[in-house]
């Protein structure tokens, strides 16, 4: 495995506002991802968390406001480029149900691919080089989120946490340094939860990468989380230690009908 020794650059949002239509689905919002860190965004239904996400990844230009990668400013470019640039992202719906792990694998390889179509389709020896590294890779990955023993497997055969791990871990083989999870363990069952947990725990310890989540289990959030920002109608109510803001009084009541924020509670 060839482990991340660098630590990632910080990302910072800066009063970042995005309007819809009069609606302010972010406004002014800052927080700082702290380099290695897992930071959760959390919030109730509509409280921006996705449009967030949105920013970060390039889908949605916010009207004002900044996403600094290092002394990079992320902010107006293209997915891709945002991607090329370290920052990756998982979907929350699943729409993967063709070929194999990995194939699904080397889709997340090819943008590294520098061979190129042409020479990887005429089997030109450096392509060739070229790819069986990639392969190897995306095995090493596929390992490191326990679906190794599925590497050549059919997804559609897969089991539902196994098919969230497959999107992850296509997301992980782009090799970025701050990986975005909307909702990893949404629809799973307690047990493939805590596995779930564990992947993310051990590929931050061992590519050093930052994560952000997006998650409503908020048991999953106490247990990974380092830092959370809690976002409640397009602003940040909070930031702290999970300790910190399930004490919050504004996080109490953004939470409305709960005196705790317990299990339910987003
Ligand atoms: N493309 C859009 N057009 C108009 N309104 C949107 C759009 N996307 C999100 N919104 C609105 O912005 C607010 C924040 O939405 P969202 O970021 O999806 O919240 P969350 O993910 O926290 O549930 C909501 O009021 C939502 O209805
Ligand atoms: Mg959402």
């Amino acid at each position: 495995m060839t482990d991340r020794t660098t630590p990632p650059p910080e990302l910072a949002v800066r009063d970042v506002t995005v309007r819809f239509a009069g609606l302010t689905a972010l406004d002014a919002v800052s927080f700082t991802v702290a380099p290695g860190s897992v930071h959760a965004v959390i919030g109730p239904n509509g409280a921006g968390k996705s449009t967030c996400f949105n920013v970060l990844s390039g889908l949605c230009r916010p009207a004002s406001g900044t996403v600094r990668l290092g002394g990079t400013d992320l902010t107006r470019l293209a997915p891709h480029r945002i991607a090329r640039l370290g920052v990756a992202r998982t979907f929350q719906n699943i729409v993967t149900t063709e070929g194999t792990v990995a194939d699904n694998l080397m889709l997340g390889r090819h943008a590294l691919t520098r061979a190129g179509f042409a020479a990887s389709a005429l089997h030109l020896p450096r392509a060739v080089r070229e790819q069986r590294a990639h392969r190897e890779r995306a095995r090493e990955i596929a390992e490191l989120c326990g679906l190794g023993d599925l590497f050549d497997t059919p997804v559609a055969v897969l089991s539902y946490g196994d098919r969230k791990r497959v999107e992850f871990a296509r997301a992980l083989c782009l090799e970025p340094r701050v990986l975005l999870l909307d909702e990893p363990v949404a629809g799973m069952n307690g047990a493939e939860r805590v596995r779930t947990a564990e992947v993310v725990r051990d590929v931050r310890e061992r590519l050093g990468l930052s994560v952000v989540l997006v998650e409503h289990d908020m048991g999953l959030v106490m247990r990974l989380a380092d830092e959370v920002t809690v976002l409640d109608f397009g602003r940040a109510i909070a930031h702290g230690t999970p300790e910190e803001v399930r004490r919050d009084p504004e996080v109490l009541r953004a939470y409305l009908g709960t005196d705790d924020t317990g299990e339910d509670a987003a």
